[in-house]
Protein backbone atom coordinates (compact mmCIF):
# COMPACT_ATOMS: atom_id res chain seq x y z
CA UNK A 1 0.00 0.00 0.00
CA UNK A 2 2.85 2.38 0.93
CA UNK A 3 5.03 1.66 -1.81
CA UNK A 4 1.45 2.18 -4.48
CA UNK A 5 1.08 5.80 -2.39
CA UNK A 6 4.80 6.32 -2.88
CA UNK A 7 4.60 5.75 -6.96
CA UNK A 8 1.80 7.94 -7.17
CA UNK A 9 2.89 10.56 -5.06
CA UNK A 10 6.40 10.32 -7.44
CA UNK A 11 4.19 10.51 -10.77
CA UNK A 12 2.31 13.34 -9.59
CA UNK A 13 4.88 15.50 -8.55
CA UNK A 14 7.27 14.79 -11.88
CA UNK A 15 4.07 15.52 -13.80
CA UNK A 16 3.58 18.92 -11.80
CA UNK A 17 7.73 19.62 -12.24
CA UNK A 18 7.37 18.87 -15.80
CA UNK A 19 3.85 20.91 -15.95
CA UNK A 20 5.61 24.30 -14.84
CA UNK A 21 8.78 23.63 -16.78
CA UNK A 22 6.65 23.77 -19.79
CA UNK A 23 4.46 26.16 -18.84
CA UNK A 24 7.05 28.65 -18.02
CA UNK A 25 8.89 28.56 -21.30
CA UNK A 26 6.89 26.86 -24.01
CA UNK A 27 9.40 26.96 -26.62
CA UNK A 28 12.96 26.90 -23.84
CA UNK A 29 15.54 24.11 -24.94
CA UNK A 30 15.97 23.61 -21.50
CA UNK A 31 12.31 22.15 -20.96
CA UNK A 32 12.94 19.13 -18.81
CA UNK A 33 10.11 16.53 -20.04
CA UNK A 34 8.29 16.50 -23.30
CA UNK A 35 5.71 14.31 -24.36
CA UNK A 36 8.41 11.91 -26.37
CA UNK A 37 10.53 11.79 -22.99
CA UNK A 38 7.05 10.60 -20.83
CA UNK A 39 6.13 8.13 -23.65
CA UNK A 40 9.61 6.77 -23.74
CA UNK A 41 9.46 3.38 -25.47
CA UNK A 42 6.25 2.51 -25.08
CA UNK A 43 4.17 4.08 -27.91
CA UNK A 44 5.20 6.97 -30.61
CA UNK A 45 4.01 10.45 -30.28
CA UNK A 46 3.21 12.18 -33.06
CA UNK A 47 1.81 15.51 -34.99
CA UNK A 48 0.47 16.14 -38.25
CA UNK A 49 2.12 19.42 -39.57
CA UNK A 50 2.51 20.99 -43.10
CA UNK A 51 6.06 21.82 -44.52
CA UNK A 52 5.73 25.65 -43.94
CA UNK A 53 4.91 25.40 -40.29
CA UNK A 54 8.91 24.44 -40.30
CA UNK A 55 9.59 28.47 -41.35
CA UNK A 56 8.40 29.25 -38.21
CA UNK A 57 11.44 28.37 -35.78
CA UNK A 58 9.56 28.28 -32.74
CA UNK A 59 6.92 25.81 -33.44
CA UNK A 60 9.58 23.86 -35.96
CA UNK A 61 11.77 23.46 -32.06
CA UNK A 62 8.62 22.35 -30.25
CA UNK A 63 7.58 19.37 -32.37
CA UNK A 64 11.29 18.40 -32.89
CA UNK A 65 11.20 18.67 -28.81
CA UNK A 66 8.18 16.98 -27.96
CA UNK A 67 7.38 14.34 -30.66
CA UNK A 68 8.80 11.56 -32.14
CA UNK A 69 6.73 10.69 -35.18
CA UNK A 70 5.65 13.00 -37.98
CA UNK A 71 3.03 12.73 -40.26
CA UNK A 72 2.43 14.69 -43.34
CA UNK A 73 -1.19 16.90 -42.83
CA UNK A 74 -1.74 17.06 -46.47
CA UNK A 75 2.09 17.08 -48.66
CA UNK A 76 2.27 12.94 -49.04
CA UNK A 77 -1.65 12.68 -50.23
CA UNK A 78 -1.97 12.02 -54.37
CA UNK A 79 -3.10 15.82 -55.40
CA UNK A 80 0.32 16.89 -53.73
CA UNK A 81 2.10 14.28 -54.94
CA UNK A 82 0.94 13.39 -58.61
CA UNK A 83 -1.24 16.44 -59.27
CA UNK A 84 -1.01 15.79 -63.36
CA UNK A 85 -0.23 12.30 -64.92
CA UNK A 86 3.65 11.45 -64.22
CA UNK A 87 4.67 14.60 -62.96
CA UNK A 88 5.65 13.77 -59.34
CA UNK A 89 6.24 16.90 -56.44
CA UNK A 90 8.32 15.73 -53.86
CA UNK A 91 9.82 18.85 -52.38
CA UNK A 92 7.20 19.79 -49.49
CA UNK A 93 7.33 15.95 -48.17
CA UNK A 94 10.75 15.51 -48.78
CA UNK A 95 11.19 18.84 -46.54
CA UNK A 96 9.40 16.87 -43.91
CA UNK A 97 11.23 13.95 -44.44
CA UNK A 98 14.39 15.63 -43.92
CA UNK A 99 13.22 17.34 -40.43
CA UNK A 100 12.21 14.08 -39.31
CA UNK A 101 15.46 12.63 -39.71
CA UNK A 102 17.03 15.26 -38.00
CA UNK A 103 15.39 14.93 -35.30
CA UNK A 104 15.21 11.36 -34.87
CA UNK A 105 11.31 10.87 -35.32
CA UNK A 106 9.26 8.01 -37.40
CA UNK A 107 7.75 9.34 -40.32
CA UNK A 108 4.20 8.24 -41.22
CA UNK A 109 2.77 8.53 -45.23
CA UNK A 110 -0.48 9.63 -45.26
CA UNK A 111 -2.11 8.95 -47.80
CA UNK A 112 -2.01 6.22 -50.79
CA UNK A 113 -5.56 6.16 -52.00
CA UNK A 114 -7.92 8.84 -50.58
CA UNK A 115 -11.30 9.97 -51.96
CA UNK A 116 -10.16 13.47 -51.24
CA UNK A 117 -7.44 15.31 -52.14
CA UNK A 118 -6.77 12.71 -55.22
CA UNK A 119 -6.39 13.82 -58.83
CA UNK A 120 -9.82 13.16 -60.96
CA UNK A 121 -7.43 12.17 -64.09
CA UNK A 122 -6.74 8.94 -61.63
CA UNK A 123 -9.46 7.10 -61.77
CA UNK A 124 -12.24 9.01 -63.87
CA UNK A 125 -11.27 10.28 -67.69
CA UNK A 126 -12.93 13.84 -68.62
CA UNK A 127 -16.53 14.04 -68.33
CA UNK A 128 -16.37 11.87 -64.96
CA UNK A 129 -17.02 8.83 -66.06
CA UNK A 130 -14.97 5.85 -64.36
CA UNK A 131 -11.78 4.64 -66.10
CA UNK A 132 -11.60 1.20 -67.25
CA UNK A 133 -10.47 -1.20 -64.55
CA UNK A 134 -7.39 -1.89 -66.07
CA UNK A 135 -6.13 1.87 -66.82
CA UNK A 136 -7.13 2.68 -63.80
CA UNK A 137 -5.06 0.06 -61.89
CA UNK A 138 -2.06 0.53 -63.96
CA UNK A 139 -2.40 4.43 -62.44
CA UNK A 140 -2.84 3.12 -58.85
CA UNK A 141 0.21 0.98 -59.08
CA UNK A 142 2.27 3.50 -60.67
CA UNK A 143 1.39 6.36 -58.11
CA UNK A 144 2.10 3.74 -55.67
CA UNK A 145 5.40 2.50 -57.13
CA UNK A 146 6.74 5.28 -57.42
CA UNK A 147 5.81 7.32 -54.14
CA UNK A 148 6.70 3.99 -52.41
CA UNK A 149 9.61 3.31 -54.10
CA UNK A 150 10.38 7.56 -53.23
CA UNK A 151 10.17 7.17 -49.57
CA UNK A 152 11.89 3.83 -48.79
CA UNK A 153 14.01 3.67 -46.03
CA UNK A 154 12.70 7.29 -44.25
CA UNK A 155 8.64 6.31 -44.30
CA UNK A 156 8.26 3.24 -41.60
CA UNK A 157 4.10 3.06 -42.41
CA UNK A 158 1.72 3.68 -44.83
CA UNK A 159 -1.78 4.46 -44.67
CA UNK A 160 -2.22 2.71 -47.62
CA UNK A 161 -6.28 3.97 -47.96
CA UNK A 162 -7.94 5.88 -46.51
CA UNK A 163 -11.90 6.18 -45.17
CA UNK A 164 -12.83 3.74 -47.93
CA UNK A 165 -15.85 2.28 -44.98
CA UNK A 166 -19.03 3.41 -45.57
CA UNK A 167 -20.81 6.17 -42.96
CA UNK A 168 -24.30 4.63 -44.38
CA UNK A 169 -25.66 1.84 -42.00
CA UNK A 170 -26.62 -0.15 -45.37
CA UNK A 171 -23.43 0.21 -47.12
CA UNK A 172 -20.33 -1.90 -46.52
CA UNK A 173 -17.53 0.23 -48.54
CA UNK A 174 -17.32 3.82 -49.90
CA UNK A 175 -18.56 4.79 -53.26
CA UNK A 176 -15.35 6.44 -54.85
CA UNK A 177 -14.14 7.36 -58.10
CA UNK A 178 -11.67 4.14 -56.90
CA UNK A 179 -14.31 1.67 -56.38
CA UNK A 180 -16.24 2.86 -59.64
CA UNK A 181 -13.18 2.23 -62.19
CA UNK A 182 -11.76 -1.15 -60.36
CA UNK A 183 -14.16 -2.39 -57.97
CA UNK A 184 -14.15 -3.77 -53.94
CA UNK A 185 -10.47 -5.33 -54.52
CA UNK A 186 -8.93 -1.39 -55.31
CA UNK A 187 -8.34 -1.86 -51.52
CA UNK A 188 -6.47 -5.48 -51.88
CA UNK A 189 -4.51 -4.18 -54.93
CA UNK A 190 -3.12 -0.79 -53.27
CA UNK A 191 -2.11 -3.23 -50.19
CA UNK A 192 -0.18 -5.34 -52.98
CA UNK A 193 1.13 -3.27 -54.97
CA UNK A 194 2.61 -1.18 -51.99
CA UNK A 195 4.03 -4.33 -50.14
CA UNK A 196 5.53 -5.01 -53.72
CA UNK A 197 7.31 -1.57 -53.80
CA UNK A 198 8.66 -1.74 -50.12
CA UNK A 199 8.32 -5.03 -48.41
CA UNK A 200 10.05 -3.68 -45.19
CA UNK A 201 7.59 -1.08 -44.48
CA UNK A 202 4.68 -0.98 -42.53
CA UNK A 203 0.74 -0.85 -44.11
CA UNK A 204 -2.43 0.53 -42.60
CA UNK A 205 -5.63 1.12 -43.34
CA UNK A 206 -7.16 4.22 -41.30
CA UNK A 207 -10.65 5.48 -41.01
CA UNK A 208 -12.19 7.99 -39.25
CA UNK A 209 -15.53 6.95 -36.23
CA UNK A 210 -14.12 2.96 -36.81
CA UNK A 211 -14.51 2.64 -32.80
CA UNK A 212 -18.11 3.05 -33.54
CA UNK A 213 -19.98 -0.11 -33.38
CA UNK A 214 -21.46 -0.25 -36.54
CA UNK A 215 -18.09 1.09 -38.82
CA UNK A 216 -16.11 -1.41 -36.54
CA UNK A 217 -18.09 -4.40 -37.61
CA UNK A 218 -17.14 -3.10 -40.96
CA UNK A 219 -13.69 -2.26 -41.05
CA UNK A 220 -12.90 -5.93 -38.90
CA UNK A 221 -14.62 -7.32 -42.24
CA UNK A 222 -12.54 -5.60 -44.06
CA UNK A 223 -9.54 -6.93 -42.06
CA UNK A 224 -10.46 -10.13 -41.63
CA UNK A 225 -10.77 -10.67 -45.82
CA UNK A 226 -7.62 -9.19 -46.69
CA UNK A 227 -6.16 -11.37 -44.34
CA UNK A 228 -7.55 -14.43 -45.83
CA UNK A 229 -6.61 -13.46 -49.30
CA UNK A 230 -2.96 -13.14 -47.88
CA UNK A 231 -2.73 -9.37 -48.19
CA UNK A 232 -0.28 -8.02 -45.59
CA UNK A 233 -1.69 -5.59 -43.76
CA UNK A 234 0.34 -4.65 -40.00
CA UNK A 235 -2.22 -2.46 -38.29
CA UNK A 236 -5.58 -0.04 -38.12
CA UNK A 237 -5.61 3.55 -37.48
CA UNK A 238 -8.30 5.01 -35.46
CA UNK A 239 -8.05 8.51 -36.09
CA UNK A 240 -9.49 10.04 -32.93
CA UNK A 241 -11.43 13.08 -34.48
CA UNK A 242 -13.48 12.88 -31.07
CA UNK A 243 -15.57 15.20 -29.19
CA UNK A 244 -15.78 17.08 -25.63
CA UNK A 245 -18.60 14.26 -24.53
CA UNK A 246 -18.23 11.59 -26.89
CA UNK A 247 -17.55 8.55 -27.94
CA UNK A 248 -17.95 7.08 -24.77
CA UNK A 249 -14.21 5.91 -23.39
CA UNK A 250 -15.21 2.39 -23.20
CA UNK A 251 -16.01 2.14 -26.85
CA UNK A 252 -12.96 3.54 -27.68
CA UNK A 253 -11.03 0.77 -25.23
CA UNK A 254 -13.14 -1.85 -26.78
CA UNK A 255 -12.53 -1.19 -30.71
CA UNK A 256 -8.97 -1.63 -29.65
CA UNK A 257 -9.61 -4.79 -27.97
CA UNK A 258 -11.21 -5.64 -31.29
CA UNK A 259 -8.73 -4.67 -33.84
CA UNK A 260 -6.37 -6.21 -31.43
CA UNK A 261 -7.83 -9.19 -31.58
CA UNK A 262 -7.09 -9.81 -35.48
CA UNK A 263 -3.03 -9.26 -34.74
CA UNK A 264 -2.91 -5.84 -36.27
CA UNK A 265 -1.72 -3.32 -34.20
CA UNK A 266 -3.73 -0.24 -33.23
CA UNK A 267 -2.76 3.08 -33.78
CA UNK A 268 -4.90 6.45 -33.00
CA UNK A 269 -3.83 7.89 -35.63
CA UNK A 270 -5.15 12.03 -35.96
CA UNK A 271 -6.31 12.89 -32.37
CA UNK A 272 -7.81 16.14 -31.63
CA UNK A 273 -10.89 17.12 -29.40
CA UNK A 274 -13.48 19.57 -30.53
CA UNK A 275 -14.68 21.66 -27.86
CA UNK A 276 -17.28 23.42 -30.03
CA UNK A 277 -20.34 22.79 -30.64
CA UNK A 278 -21.93 21.12 -33.88
CA UNK A 279 -25.14 19.55 -35.20
CA UNK A 280 -23.82 15.99 -35.98
CA UNK A 281 -21.36 13.82 -34.44
CA UNK A 282 -17.61 13.08 -34.05
CA UNK A 283 -15.74 12.32 -36.88
CA UNK A 284 -14.77 13.39 -40.13
CA UNK A 285 -17.07 12.92 -42.51
CA UNK A 286 -16.20 16.15 -45.12
CA UNK A 287 -19.86 15.85 -46.78
CA UNK A 288 -21.10 17.18 -43.07
CA UNK A 289 -20.27 20.79 -43.85
CA UNK A 290 -22.78 23.08 -41.41
CA UNK A 291 -23.06 26.52 -43.00
CA UNK A 292 -23.71 28.20 -40.00
CA UNK A 293 -22.56 27.51 -36.61
CA UNK A 294 -22.37 28.85 -33.30
CA UNK A 295 -18.69 30.36 -32.34
CA UNK A 296 -18.62 30.87 -28.62
CA UNK A 297 -14.83 30.90 -27.85
CA UNK A 298 -13.65 33.45 -30.40
CA UNK A 299 -11.74 35.20 -27.62
CA UNK A 300 -10.19 32.09 -25.94
CA UNK A 301 -11.33 29.07 -23.78
CA UNK A 302 -12.56 30.10 -20.48
CA UNK A 303 -11.40 28.28 -17.56
CA UNK A 304 -14.25 26.16 -17.01
CA UNK A 305 -13.79 24.37 -20.86
CA UNK A 306 -9.96 24.50 -20.57
CA UNK A 307 -10.49 22.53 -17.49
CA UNK A 308 -13.39 20.29 -18.98
CA UNK A 309 -11.64 19.49 -21.97
CA UNK A 310 -8.30 18.98 -20.02
CA UNK A 311 -10.29 15.97 -18.41
CA UNK A 312 -11.44 14.80 -21.33
CA UNK A 313 -8.09 14.29 -22.73
CA UNK A 314 -6.70 12.68 -19.71
CA UNK A 315 -9.70 10.13 -20.04
CA UNK A 316 -8.56 9.47 -23.29
CA UNK A 317 -5.09 9.22 -22.45
CA UNK A 318 -5.86 6.71 -19.85
CA UNK A 319 -7.71 4.36 -21.81
CA UNK A 320 -4.74 4.81 -24.46
CA UNK A 321 -1.62 3.97 -22.37
CA UNK A 322 -3.67 0.90 -20.91
CA UNK A 323 -3.22 -0.48 -24.16
CA UNK A 324 -0.33 0.80 -25.05
CA UNK A 325 1.01 -0.67 -21.86
CA UNK A 326 -0.73 -3.87 -23.05
CA UNK A 327 1.32 -3.70 -26.23
CA UNK A 328 -2.02 -3.27 -28.43
CA UNK A 329 -1.56 0.16 -29.27
CA UNK A 330 1.81 1.85 -30.70
CA UNK A 331 1.34 5.17 -31.71
CA UNK A 332 -0.63 8.17 -31.34
CA UNK A 333 -0.86 11.15 -33.45
CA UNK A 334 -2.37 14.51 -32.55
CA UNK A 335 -4.13 16.13 -35.98
CA UNK A 336 -1.96 19.26 -35.51
CA UNK A 337 0.39 20.70 -33.56
CA UNK A 338 -1.28 24.17 -31.84
CA UNK A 339 -4.41 25.65 -31.70
CA UNK A 340 -4.26 28.06 -35.25
CA UNK A 341 -3.56 25.73 -37.71
CA UNK A 342 -5.89 22.89 -36.67
CA UNK A 343 -8.43 21.85 -39.21
CA UNK A 344 -11.51 22.06 -36.93
CA UNK A 345 -11.04 25.98 -37.65
CA UNK A 346 -13.04 25.15 -40.94
CA UNK A 347 -14.80 22.25 -39.66
CA UNK A 348 -17.79 21.11 -39.69
CA UNK A 349 -18.00 25.17 -39.79
CA UNK A 350 -15.56 27.68 -41.99
CA UNK A 351 -13.77 30.34 -40.18
CA UNK A 352 -14.24 29.54 -36.66
CA UNK A 353 -11.81 29.80 -33.34
CA UNK A 354 -11.20 26.60 -32.12
CA UNK A 355 -9.59 25.06 -29.66
CA UNK A 356 -8.93 21.17 -30.17
CA UNK A 357 -4.97 20.57 -29.44
CA UNK A 358 -2.63 20.67 -26.29
CA UNK A 359 -0.74 24.14 -27.48
CA UNK A 360 -2.73 27.87 -27.73
CA UNK A 361 -1.91 30.01 -30.97
CA UNK A 362 1.03 31.35 -28.73
CA UNK A 363 2.29 28.35 -28.02
CA UNK A 364 1.98 27.94 -24.71
CA UNK A 365 0.70 24.54 -23.31
CA UNK A 366 -2.80 24.17 -22.27
CA UNK A 367 -4.41 22.49 -19.26
CA UNK A 368 -4.60 19.68 -21.54
CA UNK A 369 -1.01 19.52 -21.88
CA UNK A 370 -0.35 19.06 -18.29
CA UNK A 371 -3.39 16.26 -18.47
CA UNK A 372 -1.70 14.29 -21.12
CA UNK A 373 2.40 14.27 -19.64
CA UNK A 374 0.10 13.79 -16.12
CA UNK A 375 -0.91 10.35 -17.54
CA UNK A 376 2.14 9.78 -19.51
CA UNK A 377 4.22 10.19 -16.30
CA UNK A 378 2.46 8.28 -14.20
CA UNK A 379 3.39 4.53 -14.20
CA UNK A 380 0.91 1.62 -15.08
CA UNK A 381 -0.15 1.24 -11.53
CA UNK A 382 -0.62 4.31 -10.22
CA UNK A 383 -2.97 5.81 -12.90
O1 LIG B 1 -3.28 24.39 -50.80
C1 LIG B 1 -4.46 25.15 -51.05
C2 LIG B 1 -4.12 26.58 -51.28
O2 LIG B 1 -3.37 26.68 -52.44
C3 LIG B 1 -5.42 27.39 -51.37
O3 LIG B 1 -5.13 28.73 -51.50
C4 LIG B 1 -6.29 27.18 -50.14
C5 LIG B 1 -7.62 27.90 -50.21
O4 LIG B 1 -8.65 27.19 -49.55
O5 LIG B 1 -6.54 25.81 -50.01
C6 LIG B 1 -5.38 25.03 -49.83
O6 LIG B 1 -5.76 23.73 -49.74
C7 LIG B 1 -6.35 23.33 -48.51
C8 LIG B 1 -5.51 22.21 -47.94
O7 LIG B 1 -6.14 21.69 -46.79
C9 LIG B 1 -4.11 22.68 -47.55
O8 LIG B 1 -4.18 23.67 -46.59
C10 LIG B 1 -7.76 22.84 -48.79
O9 LIG B 1 -8.59 23.92 -49.20
C11 LIG B 1 -8.35 22.19 -47.56
O10 LIG B 1 -9.59 21.57 -47.88
C12 LIG B 1 -7.41 21.11 -47.06
O11 LIG B 1 -7.97 20.58 -45.89
C13 LIG B 1 -7.39 19.37 -45.42
C14 LIG B 1 -8.45 18.27 -45.38
O12 LIG B 1 -7.81 17.08 -44.93
C15 LIG B 1 -9.14 18.02 -46.70
O13 LIG B 1 -8.45 17.29 -47.57
C16 LIG B 1 -6.89 19.60 -44.00
O14 LIG B 1 -5.84 20.56 -44.00
C17 LIG B 1 -6.40 18.29 -43.40
O15 LIG B 1 -6.17 18.47 -42.03
C18 LIG B 1 -7.46 17.22 -43.58
O16 LIG B 1 -6.95 16.01 -43.07
C19 LIG B 1 -7.85 14.90 -43.06
C20 LIG B 1 -7.00 13.65 -43.22
O17 LIG B 1 -6.20 13.76 -44.36
C21 LIG B 1 -7.89 12.41 -43.28
N1 LIG B 1 -8.77 12.34 -42.12
C22 LIG B 1 -9.56 13.53 -41.86
C23 LIG B 1 -8.66 14.75 -41.76
C24 LIG B 1 -9.47 15.99 -41.44
O18 LIG B 1 -10.32 16.30 -42.48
Amino acid sequence: MQDVLLTVSLGLLASCMMATSNRDSPGSAQTAATLRQAAGDRVLIGTAIMSHHLDDPRLADLVARQFNSLTGENEFKPASLQPRPGEFTFDAADRLADFARQHDMKLIGHTLVWHNQAPKWMFEDESGQPLPRELALENLKHHIDTVVEHFKGRVVGWDVVNEAISDREDEYLRDTPARRAIGDDYIARAFEFAHAADPDVELYYNDYSIEQPNKRKKTLRLIRELQAAGVRIDAVGIQGHWLIDGPETQVIDDAIAAYASLGVKVMITELDVDPLPRRRGAGADLSAIEREGLDPFKDGLPDEMQRKLAERYREIFLVLMKQADAGTLTRITFWGTHDGTSWLNNFPVRGRTNHPLLWDRELSPKPSFHAVIGVLSTPAGAR
